[in-house]
């Protein structure tokens, strides 16, 4: 088979050139960063599960009228997706504090936000991804205020939609961040969602419990990120059947 060409290699994924114009293979690795890449391991299985939930993801997006780069699986670590402009911003949307945002305000872990809170970094790994007002967005011509309405609108979907899927296998979205891109035609563009959308990208807990299924895990040293990860697709009914998961014992009455 012809060497595809690589076109970008991120922290979690790679880039080659897709089959057609205008397409992208996404290829999903297994190696896991943190704290702007500070932190650093290869978590085996990891990308195999975020093709696979990224693709639900998508795909149930999709199905209810939002429109994403997803345009089909391709393999265990590969999806085929449109290439698109991505907008230099990472879309925050938050529901309860965590992370960055309880620190910045000295709120606890987990408090109720008054409404979903959305806000934007400067995608950026030198700077840290910083977080950035509207008005440098607009004034820097990251994006337009047309495209930034858009994209608060897109962003608040994505919300409903996941926060209700999540609710449904009893986990909590507590806030993820997702990349927006733009797929001209001629003069006129439209919005997409792209990138990825995985456990990698989103806080999740078990509502019972309050357990961490996300990248927490592997930040935070709580114990097996594959084991958490499982346990989403595993709810989600999307576990490749050959994945290797340690066997639990059951008890059996
Ligand atoms: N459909 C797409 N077209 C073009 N670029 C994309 C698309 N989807 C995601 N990307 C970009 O590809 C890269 C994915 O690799 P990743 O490992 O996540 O990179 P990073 O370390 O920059 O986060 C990101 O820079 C993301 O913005
Ligand atoms: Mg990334």
């Amino acid at each position: 088979m012809a060497r595809r060409k690589k076109i970008y290699e991120g922290k979690a994924k790679i880039l080659y050139e897709g089959p057609e114009p205008g397409t992208l293979v996404q290829y999903f690795k297994d190696d896991a960063t943190a704290f702007n890449a500070e932190k650093k391991a290869v978590i085996e299985g990891k990308g195999v599960l975020n093709n696979r939930l990224s693709e639900f993801f998508m795909t149930g997006l999709q199905s209810i009228g939002v429109p994403t780069h997803f345009i089909k699986r391709l393999n265990m670590r590969e999806q085929l997706v449109r290439q698109v402009e991505i907008i230099p911003l990472e879309v925050i949307v938050r529901n309860f504090a965590a992370g960055s945002m309880a620190k910045r305000l000295g709120m606890e872990e987990g408090a109720p936000l008054p409404r979903p809170i959305i806000e934007f970094s400067y995608k950026d790994d030198k700077l840290g991804d910083p977080l950035v007002p509207e008005e440098y967005i607009i004034a820097f011509g990251w994006a337009s205020q047309q495209d930034l309405d858009d994209i608060v609108a897109l962003a608040l979907r994505v919300n409903d939609f996941m926060s209700g899927v999540m609710h449904g296998v009893g986990i909590k979205l507590v806030d993820f961040k997702i990349e927006i891109g733009r797929i001209w035609d001629n003069d006129f563009h439209r919005l997409v969602v792209a990138d990825e959308i995985s456990p990698d990208s989103c806080r999740l807990w078990d509502i019972e419990s309050g357990q961490k299924l996300d990248k927490d895990v592997f930040r935070k040293d709580l114990g097996s990120l594959t084991d958490a990860y499982t346990e989403v697709a595993r709810r989600l009914g999307v576990l490749p059947s050959n994945v290797t998961h340690r066997p639990r014992p059951t008890l059996i009455n």
